[in-house]
């Protein structure tokens, strides 16, 4: 038994975790990871995006992440795939190009012919467009919204479903879950990409959360509900729950609430199909050096001990 075997007996797709070529050299880091009764599912943390995967025009890096979709595909595991229009991680001729609607426009549709062409019927998902809004709800002033305004969105996803119409397209952001105004923003996202007669399928809720600050369950299912509605398939997509160094009994116990109310809320909305973990051991998590004096936020220690929250979803899972 584990998190994923549990998830998918409660009636889920998947339960799933980022992993990346240079955690292939850790071999108890690799005995957990394997297990597809653990992790059903696979993300690459940073090697699909734009920056490592096309680093100059036209040429691209797929070793390592092909590396990752053979790993999912040898474990008899689902493979997710992240991701095609993000400002961030971008290779300097994208972030620092002269553009004008048209040339810009190409170089997208470019990146997505190769990058999803590539990957075609391998990925479960992707993540088309990422982090596209500020936290107040509006669009995000990267070179994309620049160049082309609000038409980067649709124009993204619709080259996307050009290269595979197999695999479900997914808007993809952080703090949707906490921030009213950022979730209508998402909302609009949608109903522009809709409008547009263009297809978008999943929304994926990156779930960033802080120990006692997340989210309740009610609120959490409320959200999610919002876009399910819209007749989206809905997912967490990089759970972790940081919390204050160092840990204590207490923000322990917490954690393992907070992380039973993520998980819960998935199970209780039908169209929450999986969550895909942001690493599963402390060892490899982005948090203390995004953050510092942040940390503690998987399921794992840095020792790949379990910790209270993996016992408590565990048994959430197993009474559900
Ligand atoms: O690979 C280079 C290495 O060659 C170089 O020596 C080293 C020096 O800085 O950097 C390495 O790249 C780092 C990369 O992770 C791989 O380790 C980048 O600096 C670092 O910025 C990058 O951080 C990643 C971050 O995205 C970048 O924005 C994190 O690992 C990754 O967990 C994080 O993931 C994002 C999701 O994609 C989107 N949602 C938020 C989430 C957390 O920020």
């Amino acid at each position: 038994q584990g998190l994923h075997s549990l998830f998918v007996a409660a009636g889920k797709v998947y339960f799933g975790t980022a992993i990346e070529t240079n955690n292939f050299n850790d071999s108890a880091y690799l005995a957990i990871a394997n297990n597809k009764n653990e992790f059903g599912m696979y993300v690459p943390e940073n090697s699909q995006k734009w920056g490592p995967i096309q680093p100059a025009p036209r040429q691209f890096a797929f070793a390592s992440p092909d590396a990752v979709a053979a790993k999912a595909k040898a474990n008899g595991q689902m493979f997710r795939c992240h991701t095609l229009t993000w400002h961030s991680q971008l290779p300097t001729f994208v972030a620092n190009g002269t553009w004008t609607r048209d040339t810009l426009a190409a170089v997208i549709q470019t990146h997505i012919a190769n990058v999803m062409g590539h990957y075609r019927g391998l990925c479960y998902s992707w993540d088309v467009v990422n982090e596209a809004l500020n936290d107040n709800g509006t669009l995000r002033n990267s070179v994309f919204f620049q160049t082309l305004g609000t038409d980067y969105i649709p124009l993204s996803f619709a080259a996307a479903a050009l290269v595979d119409p197999t695999t479900k397209l997914y808007y993809n952001d952080f703090n949707l879950e906490t921030i009213k105004a950022k979730a209508d923003g998402a909302v609009k996202i949608v109903q522009l990409v809709q409008a547009a007669g263009v297809p978008i399928h999943g929304l994926g809720f990156q779930a960033h959360f802080r120990v006692a600050q997340t989210p309740s369950q009610a609120s959490l299912v409320a959200t999610l509900e919002r876009f399910t509605t819209l007749g989206l398939e809905v997912t967490f997509s990089e759970l972790d729950i940081a919390q204050q160094l160092p840990t204590n009994d207490t923000s322990l116990q917490q954690q393992s609430r907070d992380y039973v109310t993520v998980v819960a809320a998935c199970l209780a909305v039908p169209k929450c199909v999986g969550i895909t973990l942001w690493q599963f051991t402390d060892k490899y998590s982005w948090i203390p050096s995004t953050f510092p004096g942040l940390g503690d936020a998987c399921l794992f220690t840095a020792d790949f001990v379990k910790k209270p929250a993996y016992s408590a979803v565990a048994s959430f899972l197993a009474a559900a």
